[in-house]
């Protein structure tokens, strides 16, 4: 008998060990991120107020439904089209022009106090057949959708993946198929393409934020590189760009150390003078279990870490609302296949990975002191060497560049005062003229 009860109370306390074991497990599985009722945009918009000036968004295609549009109202304060502001979607045709779905998605983003990203001017995927890559089609194609658009528009993409993963610049295909493939507009123009549509867009619409757009710049030293390359030939040149667009299609191995490798390539950017944005993150599961999505969650959580930690890192974009939408379901490169990518689930619930979003920007918040009225300007016009003044200094940098004395001058977005696209001796003698008081400004 006194073995029976034993044998009973030791089952019994197996028991009670087993249940606190596994809830407790499950608590740490499931309640990793706090959840609170703070939507992303609130959190958003007190961040900014406070002087980290920061955008939460998302992309949707014109045709939302009313749940959605709700969502990203409540949720978000920069947003983008999927779609409707493609070549293929606007210009199906030669000098044919549908504007309606970009309109409406325009109307949308203004009438909720919002901020729109434009997507995409040039890009060598889904042209259609009338496109001959030449840059007349190129300049035209530009001007008229800049212009229509002008002044509605905060950033631009204006080149959409043009380097291939080897970092080299995207002309003809690297193998059959896959990521890699051919550009119409480097084949017809050469690599000068990229420079003369960011001149374009900004001939267009001069207060546009300009952007390149990429994906697997996150992780991929090489590709990224190039990039890199391509963007300190174009800031030391004067050509004008304002930001970068790291795509954020991410897989389930992406981890903390990958996080720590984008923060610095991040910084690099930084260090030319650029913005950054995150503009299309969906984050692979590796599968759909608890687990899973909390592992998807963790993802999230350290690519907003790495962004809320850089402040040129101005903005997170998901690449569409639901689970069910993502394009990631129907790939047409098995590569981007994923699971469950997206921050809502099918019936637009909150997932993990909203949370991790959310408990990311809360700690960026309660962490960021009030800024000092008015907010500081990082570089202004003229300040070559980003020293926070105007002065002699600026002038005589902008002579010895101009005479080849120096390769290039520190921040040249900063040079090239009188805006004529050329940073020469005109540039010097403004500043010098500002600097004893002949002229107030540029
Ligand atoms: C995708 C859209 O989500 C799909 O609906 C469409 O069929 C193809 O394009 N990189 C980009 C986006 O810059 O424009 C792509 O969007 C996804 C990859």
């Amino acid at each position: 008998m006194k073995f029976k009860k034993n044998f009973i109370g030791t089952i019994k306390k197996m028991i009670i060990f087993l249940t606190v074991f596994t809830v407790s497990s499950l608590s740490i599985v499931y309640a990793q991120y706090a959840q609170t009722n703070d939507s992303l945009r609130s959190i958003a918009e007190r961040l900014t107020a406070k002087g980290r000036e920061f955008y939460i968004g998302c992309a949707v295609p014109s045709s939302f439904s009313g749940g959605d549009q709700t969502i990203v109202r409540t949720e978000f304060n920069i947003v983008t089209c999927e779609n409707d502001m493609k070549i293929g979607t606007i210009s199906p045709n030669r000098g044919q022009y549908n504007y309606g779905g970009g309109d409406s998605l325009v109307n949308f983003a203004q009438s909720n106090n919002m901020v729109f990203h434009g997507h995409c001017f040039i890009w060598h995927k889904y042209l259609p057949g009338w496109v001959d890559g030449t840059k007349s089609t190129m300049d035209t194609y530009i001007a008229n959708v800049g212009a229509h658009f002008r002044g509605k528009i905060y950033v631009w993409d204006v080149i959409n993946e043009a380097i291939q993963r080897d970092g080299s610049f995207r002309i003809n295909a690297i193998g059959s198929g896959g990521q890699d493939g051919g550009s119409i507009w480097a084949q017809r123009q050469g690599v000068k393409y990229l420079e003369d549509a960011l001149r374009d867009a900004h001939q267009a619409d001069p207060n546009a934020k300009l952007m390149y757009n990429d994906y697997a710049i996150e992780t991929n030293d090489a590709k990224f590189n190039g990039m890199f390359a391509m963007l300190q030939d174009f800031v030391s040149r004067g050509v004008p760009i304002d930001a970068v667009g790291f795509q954020g299609h991410l897989y389930p191995e992406f981890s903390q150390a990958d996080a720590n490798g984008l923060a610095a390539k991040m910084q690099r950017i930084a260090d030319l003078g650029l913005e950054i944005y995150i503009t299309e993150v969906d984050g692979g599961a590796p599968d759909t279990s608890a687990s899973g999505l909390q592992h998807q969650a963790d993802i999230y959580y350290w690519l907003m870490k790495a962004c809320l930690a850089q402040p040129m890192c101005r903005a997170v974009q998901v690449w569409g609302i639901r689970d069910s939408q993502s394009w990631r379901n129907n790939p047409e490169d098995p590569v981007d296949k994923a699971y469950a990518p997206l921050i809502f689930n099918d019936s637009g619930g909150k997932k993990p990975a909203y949370y991790a979003i959310q408990q990311a920007m809360l700690e960026a918040l309660n962490a960021t002191e009030p800024s000092p009225s008015p907010s500081p300007q990082p570089s202004s016009l003229g300040d070559v060497n980003n020293n926070g003044v105007v002065d002699i200094t600026d002038a005589l940098l902008i002579s010895q560049y101009y005479v080849g004395l120096i390769p290039s001058v520190f921040n040249a977005a900063n040079a090239d005062v009188n805006n004529d696209g050329a940073i020469n001796i005109i540039d010097a003698l403004l500043i010098a003229r500002y600097y004893v008081g002949l002229i107030p400004g540029f």
